[in-house]
This record gives structure tokens, sequence and C-alpha cells, in this order.
């Protein structure tokens, strides 16, 4: 923390090699260490600094995922940092407690960066949050979930043949941990689940009959918590979840085949059809008591009523509303303090999702229960449209756009994306 009271971080993208289960020499990079980066937490209210440093040999970016903030700290490809240079965002936090993450966002390459290692998770608390299990590492545990391929001790980083979406892996790391296990010693854990993988979608659920309780979505908590026995995170999405392992026993936290609405082919190569171990919970003998879930959580703000409704269409395997990303092009033009409504179709047969920086959205009509709170990223399957509300508040540029694209990375290079600037 600085003398005026900003909570500074000091992030360097760099180079290393890491053992991800295929020998030491595996080449990776990270931030402030050789794979991943670590865990930014701040308070909302505060105010935060963030001195990011290229190490890398190429130009990079480090954006901001789910937060709330000015167009010129948001860490889109308009904000490259050269090699050798730093770039110093600042903003005050002003959003709800909620488990946000960083990750590259350079137009053209984001798969690639993220890909070899850079991302981290960025947590904000709220005091005003009501009591959970919250010991970081012990009972609040992050796990930042990501698919790999390997070929000869080194990240495999050519696409899938059969697919257009990238590269779906079957290696599973969790924080960068091959075969990952995890000791629970307390009565319950809260795991906060980053799904941070290029392409794949996980349907998450644990063996021996353990179910659990949804508390929070990407952008925060929910109105009350939902008893759930599977939940699908697509590319960028984010959940908490709180789980009770039984004392002396163990279960694993799995990703099953799943349903993406796609045909059976694009179902397979897409991972649809794939069974994975992601976690093992180990619970010893005897487990400390900690905190119970309330039956509340937050109240949900209420977005109010829209006053404008846009239309986006994805059209094609690089296009919104027929049009491929141009970093020249504003496609919308927002006004600050208004609600709107957005009507995301997926008009082909492949799989997309959608996120929206700068806010989070309420998603209409859905009947899943986990897609009820704060989102800012959501799947859509072929042929299906999702209604968003959203309000756009406190922060204006005329010529610096947020961005709103498909979060599947391959999709996003080629230009599934689009700009809007809040006025
Ligand atoms: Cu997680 Cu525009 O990105
Ligand atoms: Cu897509």
């Amino acid at each position: 923390t600085d003398a005026d009271g900003t909570r500074v971080f000091d992030l360097t993208m760099q180079r290393g090699t890491t053992d991800l289960g295929h020998g030491p020499a595996t080449e990776t990079w990270g931030v402030n260490g050789s794979y991943l980066g670590p865990t930014v937490r701040a308070d909302r209210g505060g105010r935060v600094r963030l001195n990011v440093s290229n190490e890398l040999s190429v130009a990079s970016t480090l954006h901001w995922h789910g937060m709330h903030l000015p167009a010129a700290m948001d860490g889109g490809p308009h904000q490259m940092i050269e090699p050798g240079e730093t770039w110093s965002p600042e903003w005050t936090i002003d959003q709800a407690a909620a488990s946000l993450w960083y990750h590259p966002h350079l137009h053209g390459a984001t798969a690639e960066h993220v890909y070899r290692g850079i991302a981290g998770m960025f947590l904000i608390d709220d005091a005003e949050t009501p009591e959970l299990p919250s010991s970081y590492g012990v009972d609040d545990v992050p796990l930042i979930v990501q698919d790999k391929r390997f070929r000869d001790g080194q990240l495999d980083l050519r696409p899938g043949m059969f697919t257009e979406a990238g590269i779906i892996g079957s290696d599973i790391l969790v924080n960068g941990t091959p075969a990952p296990f995890f000791d629970v010693t307390t009565e319950r854990v809260r795991l906060r689940l980053l799904n941070a993988s290029n392409a794949r979608t996980y349907n998450f659920t644990f063996t021996e009959g353990v179910t659990f309780d949804l508390i929070a979505t990407d952008g925060g908590l929910l109105a009350a918590p939902v008893r759930l026995s599977h939940l699908m995170l697509s590319p960028g999405e984010r959940a908490e979840i709180v789980v009770s392992v039984p004392a002396g026993s163990s279960t694993v936290l799995r990703s099953v085949t799943q349903p993406l609405g796609l045909d059976m082919w694009t179902n397979r190569f897409s991972g649809g059809d794939d069974s994975l171990d992601i976690l093992e919970l180990r619970a010893g003998p005897s487990l400390t008591p900690n905190t119970a879930v309330p039956d509340e959580l937050v109240a949900q703000r209420d977005l109010g009523e829209p006053t404008v409704t846009r239309t986006f269409s994805i059209s094609g395997s690089n296009e919104i509303n027929d049009q491929t990303m141009d970093m020249g092009r504003i496609d919308e033009v927002v006004e600050v303090n208004t609600t709107e409504m957005w009507e995301v179709r997926n008009g082909t047969g492949a799989p997309h999702n959608f996120h929206v920086h700068d806010v989070q959205f309420q998603i209409l009509d859905s009947r899943d229960p986990a897609l009820a709170g704060p989102k800012d990223t959501v799947y859509i399957p072929p042929g299906e449209t999702v209604r968003l509300l959203m309000r756009f508040e406190h922060y204006t540029d005329p010529e610096v756009p947020y961005m709103y694209h498909c979060h599947i990375l391959a999709h996003e290079d080629r230009g599934l994306m689009g700009q809007f600037v809040v006025i």
C-alpha cells in the first residue's frame, strides 16, 4: 500500500520452464513466476494500482476480466505493453465481492498467451457480504482449471484438426498442477472455480453422490445458495461452490459429458463427450467445524428497465452481425447511466459464448438456477438467443472502447469480437 492508501501490485509477465507433468523443461509463461500468476486481492471501495511489466520478448496486454473500470485501464487490445515496458493502470474497486481473473487480451494472439500460462485470479472482498468460509488455501480455494496437450515434453500449440475452436486437450491442470488432490481439513470447503481453458467447456460434478451449494457466479454472490449436482462452465466463466466431504472419505471433482446443444460430430470434437478427472478431495479423519452457508446471501441489484435494445448475431466462426473485429471501428455507442438489453444469438452450428467487458449482466428468461446471478460470460448453444440486461455506469471515454466477444480464444483471435464506447 502506498502513502495515499492505494494498494499497489507488481506483476511481471515472464518466460520460464515448469514441470506440468511432462518433464521439467516444458517452456511456459507466467506472472511473477514461470506458470500462471499470483492471486490479486482487493477490497470494494479501495483504490488499486497494478504495475504490469512485460519481460516476454513479444508485446502483450493484461486484462481484468469482469472488472468495472475505465476503458483505458481495461487491458484490452488497445493497451499494449511492449517488451521491457511497464503499464500502470489504476482505478477504484466499485463492485460486489467476486472471483474475477486476469489474462492477456492482445488482438490475434490471446489464445497463445493464455495457453502458455499467463492468467491469475483477481478476488474482490466486500465487508458487507455474509460470513462464508474464507481462510485462503484452507477452506477457500481458487481452482484455475485448464486443459492442455503435450508433445515431446512441450506444450502443443497446434490447433485441433477437427474443430475450429483451437486446442482441446485431455491433460488437466488445476492451478498448474497435474493430477492434483486437496487435503480437506474443514467441514466445508469453498471452491472458486475458473475455467481458464482456451476452448473446453466443463460439466462439473462430484463422484460418490456428493452435491454442492452454488453460492456465486461470475460477478458475485447469488441471492441464496442453490443445491446442485452438476455445473457447466464455458471458457472465462467462474463459479463459487461450497462442498462437504464426509470425514475419512474422498470424492473426485470430475467433468462429465454435457449438453452443449451440438450435433454428434461437433460435440465430440468440442470435448462434449469427454469425462475427465479434475481434482480429488481427500477428507481427513476429523474435520474442523467452519462457517455454514447462510440461507440468504446478498440482495441482487435492480438494473432498472432497458431503454435500448441491441441485437447481436454470431453469424460465422469469425463474425458478429456479419463483421469481423476491426480495431479502428467502434461498433456500438452506449450512453452512460442507461440500462440496455442485448439480445445475442448463436446463428451457427458451433459452440460459442459471449462476454461483455465493464459490466455484470443479468440473464433474462433463463430457467437455469446456475445462470441467475451476476454474469459477464454466458454459453449460447447453436440456434439459441440469450437476453442480457446490463447497466453502464460511472466511466465514459469517447475514444477508448471496451470489447464484447466469444471467449473461445481461437474465435476471439479470429475476430469474433466487437467494440463499444460509453459516452
Ligand atoms: Cu476474459 Cu475480453 O476477456
Ligand atoms: Cu466462439
